[in-house]
């Protein structure tokens, strides 16, 4: 087979691949700003459902263990860590992105992190 003609294969499965390891770093980075004290640490006040190494830094319990949140729309996580006073005006958790605490690629990568949670 002539090489332009594989060319549009390789390509495409070569951009898959690239994606699905943006994707992971954006979850790995997610992650970070979760446990991290001097970045998100919302560890501070969330447990994780099923996360042993986050179990064992001690959680702190102020917030609900955070569980099933693969099944929330990316949109209500964003909007939740944005400003969670939107949907909870008597919420105690901060607003990370209001305050200007966390950016938007911040709390993009906290979503995509989020999202892996069952
Ligand atoms: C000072 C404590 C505190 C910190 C720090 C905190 N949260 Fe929260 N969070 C809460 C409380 C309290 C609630 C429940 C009230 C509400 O829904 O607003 C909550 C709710 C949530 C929910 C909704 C869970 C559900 O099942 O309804 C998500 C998602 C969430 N937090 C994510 C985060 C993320 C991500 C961070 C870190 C950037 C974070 N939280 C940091 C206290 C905290």
């Amino acid at each position: 087979m002539n090489i332009f003609k594989k060319l549009p294969i390789v390509l495409t499965i070569s951009g898959l691949v690239a994606t699905m390891g943006l994707s992971n770093d954006l979850v790995k980075q997610g992650e970070e700003l979760f446990k991290t004290k001097t970045l998100g640490n919302c560890i501070a006040c969330h447990d994780i459902n099923g996360k042993e190494d986050i179990q064992k830094m001690g959680p702190g319990s102020m917030g609900p263990k955070l569980v099933s949140l693969s099944a929330w729309p990316e949109k209500a996580l964003y909007d939740k860590i944005y400003d969670p006073y939107t949907t909870n005006p008597i919420s105690q958790m901060p607003a990370f992105g209001k305050s200007g605490w966390l950016s938007k690629d911040e709390i993009n990568a906290l979503v995509a992190y989020l999202k892996t949670i069952n």
